[in-house]
């Protein structure tokens, strides 16, 4: 997997702000949107595109369009929620699915709880969605979903992430032959006993949505 940390004064100022306790969840919806769209331009350096064909008022020349099929934005339920306009704002014309995934802690299986996503994912670039990429096993899940359906690209754009959840994708998605992409806001020192990013910032979903 190719890790990309996003290292940019203004990415790391905004999630100063969300890092910080005080901060209140419409201030940390408004930045985190902010932040993903800042992620986002690096997520998509390598977004298919294919030459388009135009005129100015002077003269013809050359530019480039988005290829088909359309990309696919796949945030994952809940939190992932919260990253999706600041996704979308800049890839208006992207798809959008949606992947609900939870760990059976009896069977240790993956159970997909919510899917709505085209049954048939080949040849598309996905780009997935997630805010903390702690222990790898929602994402790790995902990414193998995706790849099952034909993906055949796949990038993941994560707020935080824990060395020890970049580790475990890496092993899990060893035997894979595609290219996946980790784009992230930082890595932080570790997870605690609790399964949480230390720094980090947080329960991402109770503090974007509040605790429900
Ligand atoms: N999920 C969160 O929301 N926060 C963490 O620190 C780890 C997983």
């Amino acid at each position: 997997m190719r890790v990309h940390v996003a290292d940019h004064p203004l990415i790391t100022h905004k999630l100063t702000y969300l890092r910080d306790k005080r901060t209140d969840s419409p201030t940390f919806r408004r930045l985190a949107e902010e932040l993903v769209t800042l992620l986002a331009y690096e997520a998509t350096r390598d977004v298919r595109v294919e030459p388009y064909e135009i005129e100015t008022p002077v003269a013809p020349t050359t530019g480039i369009k988005l290829s088909n099929p359309k990309p696919l934005i796949v945030p994952i339920l809940r939190a992932g929620l919260g990253m999706l306009e600041g996704m979308v704002r800049l890839l208006p014309s992207a798809e959008v699915g949606f992947l609900g995934m939870q760990r059976n802690e009896e069977t240790l299986e993956a159970i997909t709880y919510a899917n709505r996503l085209p049954d048939d994912l080949s040849g598309r670039q996905c780009y997935v969605l997630d805010p903390m990429l702690a222990t790898g096993g929602t994402l790790a899940m995902s990414i193998q979903y995706l790849v099952e359906r034909g993906a055949d690209d796949i990038t993941a754009v994560t707020l935080l992430a824990a060395p020890e959840g970049i580790k475990y994708v890496e092993d899990e998605l060893a035997g894979l032959d595609i290219p996946v992409h980790l784009v992230t806001g930082a890595i932080d020192e570790k997870l605690n006993e609790k399964g949480y990013i230390v720094p980090g910032l947080g329960d991402a979903g109770d503090r974007l949505y509040g605790v429900v």
